[in-house]
């Protein structure tokens, strides 16, 4: 087997973000772009030789290209096998579930999540380890430091391009690959986790969802799992179809990139359910009729209601909620004796909580909801694990929501964002707010007095790793907050985040729209990063 030793390079700019190397198509185009990144990764894991590796992306633009490449190179770098799904698709949760049930060494996913696709748009890779899930820092920071030494890559050369859309084995010089459904695997997790007798009656009922995949990696998915599996009436999931370009939309499921999907639920088409996952299939957003749910609420919600599920029937051990996520989780753990915890964002830092037994549930204010089933957030589970309470219970989201808030206070939330930046005034921004920070405790702010302001870091509470500077937080004497930070996951310029949390537990004040109740709040987190006079902006460019 003729192996290529191609001498290259370092590019300077190779350093992964919170979720992986992310970067236009066209900067992944250079030559030996890709090659270098991958050669980084198979680098710093010398114990590689031999063993199987999960291969698959969420069918983007450049998909096909960086597969074969990646083949390749796996071939020359002594991997023994590599499971690659069909036309070279595997959602972010399914490429977990893989590693985890075939005992991998890890998995590559081909993906920049919610970003757009398309020649003149996004791509990424990421790698996940043995546990399923996300590299850890340690493991990202040394394929950086790898990448700006290197100097040669492995390349099998020769050999034909493997036909990924046919199902079964062949061999990339010594190297077996095995194409295999995408979807199978996963659609038998869930059947252990779920109930689907319960679930199949809900939907051949008179009970209307409608999915909408966004054309990303989630159609097959969910036509297998949702139509063909539990009965659903076909044409329950809409944009179906994983597109090249995600049909020139952008595979983010929140109100404004999922608008069409809102609009149906909002503005009363009959509707009982929708739900939406984006490019990669990790994330998700729920809708009720007439009503939104938010990702920090909808985690508080599944965690109350993780009993009528059967494989969480004995309860959580625990859950876990990143930073920046309300802490309407935390007043469900307090209420049933179990632990909760705060990490910082990127899904990365629930892994060792989640290998410890410590938590069973986990999530993130950015549309993101898993437990220990995986070691990846994971869209269709949340909306699995919605219906399943929407069939125990017999009642609609609206209703299961606002009971919610009567039980436990209603954490108000939003946040908001200020995109394109360029990066200096995102930087000015957060620092205008730091240097704030060793004066703000004790103040009275927007009606409150700060009871804490720090710029928040994190230590692990297994292995004892630290991470600093992951946002700052003000944390107020009624249990409001106000949290600021630049978006880990751009590919150009900076994304300030601002987001805003206040807890109300009075029944006759939680029916309020939140951009009111929070509108002190709002003001506050303008004036203290001094928006306007450092950015020019005074509204931001995404409300969720
Ligand atoms: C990715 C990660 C999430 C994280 C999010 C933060 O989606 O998988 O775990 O919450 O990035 O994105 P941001 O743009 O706020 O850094
Ligand atoms: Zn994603």
């Amino acid at each position: 087997m003729p192996i290529a030793t191609v001498p290259t390079t370092p590019f300077p700019d190779q350093r992964p973000g919170t979720s992986g190397l992310r970067k236009k198509v066209t900067v992944f185009q250079q030559a030996h772009y890709l090659e270098n990144f991958v050669q980084a990764i198979f680098d710093v894991l010398p114990d590689r030789q031999g063993k199987t590796l999960i291969l698959g992306g969420d069918g983007r633009y450049y998909n096909r290209e960086a597969i074969q490449i990646i083949l390749r190179m796996a071939a020359a770098n002594g991997w023994g096998r590599v499971l690659v799904g069909r036309d070279g698709l595997l959602s972010t949760p399914a490429v977990s579930a893989l590693i985890r049930r075939n005992l991998a060494h890890g998995g590559i996913i081909l993906s920049a999540s919610h970003n757009p696709g398309g020649p003149d748009h996004d791509f990424g890779i990421k790698y996940n380890v043995s546990n399923g899930g996300p590299a850890p820092e340690s493991v990202t920071e040394a394929i950086w430091a790898r990448s700006k030494r290197i100097d040669r890559y492995y390349i099998v050369t020769g050999v034909p391009e493997v036909d990924l859309g046919i199902l079964g084995s062949s061999h990339c010089g010594e190297m077996v690959v095995e194409v295999i459904d995408p979807v199978q695997n996963y659609a038998e997790l869930m059947e252990s986790l779920f109930d689907f007798d319960a679930l199949s009656r809900l939907l051949r009922g008179p009970f209307r969802m409608r999915f909408d995949a966004l054309h990303a990696i989630t159609g097959p998915y969910a036509h297998e799992i949702l139509e063909r599996r539990l009965g659903a009436p076909a044409g329950t999931v809409v944009h179906g179809e994983p597109l090249p370009d995600f049909g020139g939309a952008h595979p983010d499921p929140n109100l404004v990139y999922a608008k069409e999907l809102a609009d149906a639920l909002l503005t009363g088409e009959e509707l009982d359910f929708g739900a939406a996952s984006d490019g990669d299939g990790d994330r998700n957003m729920i809708l009720g009729r007439g009503i939104f749910v938010t990702p920090s609420d909808s985690l508080a919600v599944l965690a109350a209601g993780a009993t009528c599920i059967p494989a969480y029937r004995q309860g959580l051990s625990g859950v876990a909620r990143s930073m920046p996520t309300s802490q309407a989780v935390d007043a469900v753990a307090q209420r049933l004796g179990i632990p909760h915890y705060e990490t910082p964002t990127g899904w990365k830092f629930f892994g060792n909580l989640l290998d410890a037994g410590a938590i069973t549930f986990c999530g993130e204010e950015s549309f993101g909801t898993g437990s220990n089933h995986v070691r990846e957030k994971d869209g269709l589970w949340a909306v699995l694990a919605w219906l399943s309470i929407l069939a125990a219970r017999g009642q609609g989201v609206a209703e299961i929501l606002t009971q919610h808030w009567r039980d436990h206070g209603r954490h108000y939330y939003t946040r908001h964002d200020y995109e394109d930046l360029p990066a200096e005034v995102g930087a000015d921004l957060m620092a205008a707010v730091t240097h704030q920070l060793p004066v703000l405790s004790g103040q009275k702010l927007a009606g409150r007095e700060v009871r804490l302001a720090d710029d928040f870091a994190y230590t692990d509470p297994v292995d004892g790793s630290h991470s600093l500077h992951q946002g700052i937080r003000i944390l107020f004497d009624d249990g409001s907050r106000l949290i600021f930070r630049l978006s880990g996951t751009g590919t150009s310029g900076a994304t300030l985040r601002i987001y805003h949390e206040t807890p109300v537990a009075d029944v006759q004040r939680q029916l309020q729209n939140p951009q009111r109740v929070l509108q002190d709040l709002i003001r506050l987190g303008r004036e203290l990063c001094r928006l306007e006079a450092l950015s020019g902006r005074t509204q931001p460019t995404v409300i969720t």
